[in-house]
């Protein structure tokens, strides 16, 4: 060994010289646990695609918040499941629409011991399955959408929602939620924008837990998988617009946009883990291909280490009954 003074291992050596020398945090806190709540269901309905998540009926879902809430989670997101769509989404603005009701609930049962988000979007909602309203051509329609999202920023909110997200890759939503809110007498409601939000493949198990209707694709709305500046002039925009906190989405694929937006902005930043980063770990895992306990923390911890200040996953809940909080 002829440079003895670039040994790196001798801070490996013991369980205790790791501990001390670790970089990233991984703790309750910093986790958000994104949450399902289906109109129609009497029980809670397993999602093939995503083994160990549900479809939450409403009571289920309240249990299930109160338990983030005493594992002292960073926060939940909720998305409705509802009964019946249409080409407007109106079971999204509807104030007994599921995702209010469900909002409404889980606000009662946990207080502001938890922060409770929402997911502002139409595809839930919508018969056509896309984020927005369509225009007499088919295509979707900036504007008009807008409309929708302020009224459906306004029913979540009377719900009591605490932080709203929206996440329909609309120019000008996050500027047209927070004049609406403002309006409203909302103006204590944050708003986490999905800023920097992939056109991904990773989102199919998602278009299960949501029986989303869509035909075709994004495309026109979220972004090419290619362009990593163009995240961060979007997460730049949001925040001009009254964004709160900005997040980048997927995580793994995208983990040097979350550096770069991490490096750009001075709010916190997310990262959403999603559905099919969940699926592909769980699916390895099942047929003895990975070491899912170990794979679920690292992806975690990478995503923490490339600039997430928390992180939305599937996991959350799990992870955190073994975190220091
Ligand atoms: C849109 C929305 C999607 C996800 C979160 N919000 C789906 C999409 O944009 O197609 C995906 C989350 C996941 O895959 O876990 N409402």
């Amino acid at each position: 060994m002829p440079f003895p003074e670039v040994r790196t291992r001798r801070l490996r050596r013991t369980a205790a010289l790791r501990r001390l020398v670790s970089e990233t945090t991984l703790e309750a806190r910093q986790l958000v646990l994104p949450m399902f709540v289906r109109e129609d269901a009497s029980e809670a309905v397993p999602i093939s695609s995503m083994p160990g998540v549900v479809q939450h009926t409403r009571e289920s879902l309240r249990k299930a918040a109160a338990e983030a809430a005493e594992l002292g989670l960073g926060g939940v997101m909720l998305f409705g499941v509802p009964a019946a769509k249409d080409a407007r989404g109106s079971a999204g603005t509807d104030p007994d629409g599921i995702l209010n009701l469900a909002i409404a609930d889980v606000v009662a049962e946990v207080g502001e011991e938890l922060s409770v988000m929402s997911d502002l979007c139409l595809d839930e909602f919508t018969d056509h399955g896309h984020c927005g309203v369509l225009d007499a051509s088919g295509a979707v329609d900036n504007d008009a959408t807008l409309e929708v999202y302020a009224e459906m920023a306004i029913a979540q909110a009377a719900a009591g929602v605490h932080v709203v997200g929206p996440s329909g890759m609309m120019d000008g939503q996050v500027a047209a939620i927070r004049a609406a809110l403002d309006r409203a007498g909302h103006d204590h409601v944050a708003i986490l924008a999905y800023s920097a939000k992939y056109a991904s493949a990773f989102y199919g198990p998602f278009r299960e837990a949501v029986d989303s209707s869509l035909r075709g694709d994004r495309l026109t709305y979220q972004q090419d998988p290619g362009n990593g500046v163009e995240g961060v002039r979007e997460a730049v925009i949001d925040l001009a617009e009254g964004a709160d906190m900005v997040m980048v989405k997927p995580a793994l694929g995208y983990l040097d946009v979350l550096r770069a937006v991490r490096e750009s902005v001075e709010v916190p930043v997310a990262a959403y883990n999603v559905s099919g980063e969940y699926a592909m770990v769980e699916a390895a895992a099942a047929r003895g291909w990975i070491d899912r306990d170990a794979a679920i923390m690292e992806v975690l911890v990478s995503t923490r280490r490339a600039g997430a200040d928390f992180v939305l996953s599937y996991w959350a809940a799990e992870v955190a009954a073994k975190l220091p909080r």
